[in-house]
């Protein structure tokens, strides 16, 4: 598994869960320098456990020792990053197709690679050619692998997957990639077999899918505020058609994290690149980004027009609960642009803080706990949903605060509740 991070790590501890033999390369020293002390770099539930149970059993082990990795491997994954490539918005392959190169070189028997990494359609194609230049000796395979983790339920998502994704080209790298996942036949997970292409396609449409989702919900919200109906009936009242499905109808500040922004801006490259622009997404990409930068603003009116010289208590920073991840989190415009207006910042995130710290402005306070945030506040605002939050008890929070503004961008909390509680309260598309 060439990349230890959040993909690698998750995908490496759990083929090793599965009875693999996994080696896992990261060139981050210090990230690997932790690995092999025991420590797990991120924040993901259950994964500690599962990563010290595999390296006991032998089953798993770190490294930065590409050639000890890759000999004698049946399947040597790619799970390097590939952000938006500063500029343009394509995905930037430097990391994928240097650790190809890294690994043709050192290769001493055929073998098949694949890639875990997202993808744009096409790059396994240019991996065959990279490897075909280095390696002509080599009969290696290249396959796609995408993988549909989601962050804070890694663990579950792999081990009981909705299906299994598999471009293949041959029959060599097809009985290679069965064998590995076929553990999860035994639990009846769908593996579906396509062509490089069509996986590589798979990955950014359903993720294009899923943010159109919550890009549609979202914009509902806005029209649910002008028109004195309820977000939540409505996303009820069509989630449960069959044909739409409840998930992923949850208003809110606009989606963040590591893949969905990304991948929707690569999406419309791509297809811009192949004469097939998809006007769907781009509106996807720009209604997105028009809202998370909208939210302060709707903190600042909620606040009276000026949040000059007040406290304004954020509960909440990472892009989503149960994950340290603060990768376009939607907090970083809101906090970023109450900072620039004045406001004092008191904020509190159960794991986000320490991923937080480097990309949120230096005067932010952190606090230990959401009350601890609340204290002498003028405004609250909510940003994730982490569970802890729901349970507070609103009269204790309005004990805390100095004002009586909660603006509510998860939609946590019971508006009447609120209101009884002496707030001025405000949230997504309800009444
Ligand atoms: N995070 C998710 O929830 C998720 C879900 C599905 C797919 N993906 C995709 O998986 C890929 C990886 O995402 P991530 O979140 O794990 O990224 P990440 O940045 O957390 O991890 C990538 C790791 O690879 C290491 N690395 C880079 N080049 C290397 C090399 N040549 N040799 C060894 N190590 C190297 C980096 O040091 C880093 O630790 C991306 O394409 C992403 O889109 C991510």
């Amino acid at each position: 598994m060439i990349g230890g991070g959040y993909v690698g790590l998750v995908s490496g501890a759990c083929f090793a869960e599965l009875g693999h033999d996994v080696a896992v390369v990261e060139a981050d020293a210090a990230k690997l320098a932790s690995l092999r002390a025991g420590q797990i770099p991120i924040f993901e539930p259950g994964l500690d456990t599962l990563v010290a149970s595999n390296v006991r059993a032998g089953r798993l082990r770190f490294g930065d020792d590409i050639a000890g990795a890759v000999a004698g491997a049946e399947a040597v994954f790619i799970a390097v990053g590939t952000p938006t490539r500063r500029g343009d918005g394509h995905a930037d392959l430097s990391f994928v197709f240097a650790a190809v190169e890294q690994v043709a070189r050192v290769l001493t028997a055929p073998t098949v690679i694949v890639t875990k990494s997202t993808v744009p359609v096409g790059t396994g194609r240019r991996i065959r050619e990279i490897l075909t230049s280095v390696r002509p000796d080599l009969d290696v395979d290249v396959a796609s692998n995408p993988e549909f983790l989601r962050e804070g339920s890694a663990i579950g998502d792999f081990m009981r997957p909705d299906r299994v994704v598999i471009g293949v080209e041959s029959e060599r790298a097809r009985e290679v990639l069965r064998q590995l996942y076929r553990p999860l036949y035994l639990i009846e997970a769908p593996i579906l077999f396509t062509s490089l292409e069509t996986a590589e396609l798979i990955k950014y449409a359903a993720n294009s899918f899923l943010a159109m989702k919550v890009t549609f919900i979202n914009e509902m919200a806005d029209i649910c505020e002008r028109t004195g109906a309820d977000v939540h009936d409505v996303a009820r009242g069509i989630g449960l058609d069959g044909r739409i499905g409840k998930k992923f109808l949850h208003p809110g500040p606009g989606f963040g994290g590591s893949c969905f922004p990304k991948d929707t801006l690569a999406m419309v490259r791509i297809a811009q690149d192949h004469g097939a622009p998809s006007r769907l997404i781009e509106a996807v990409v720009a209604v997105n980004d028009a809202r998370k930068a909208s939210m302060a603003a709707r903190v600042i009116a909620a606040a009276g027009g000026n949040v000059r010289g007040k406290t304004v208590a954020v509960l909440g920073l990472t892009f989503k609960p149960e994950t340290d991840d603060m990768r376009d989190a939607p907090s970083i415009p809101v906090v970023g642009r109450l900072v620039e207006d004045g406001a004092v910042v008191r904020a509190y995130d159960p794991e986000g803080e320490g991923q937080a710290r480097p990309v949120l402005p230096d005067s932010v306070i952190y606090c230990r706990d959401a009350l601890d945030a609340a204290q002498g506040a003028d405004v609250l605002v909510v940003i994730t949903e982490w569970n802890e939050f729901r349970a507070i008890d609103p009269a204790r929070l309005r004990e805390a605060m100095a004002g009586d503004v909660v603006v509510d961008l998860r939609n946590l909390y019971e508006p009447a509740a609120m209101r009884a509680a002496g707030f001025r309260y405000s949230s997504i598309g309800r009444p």
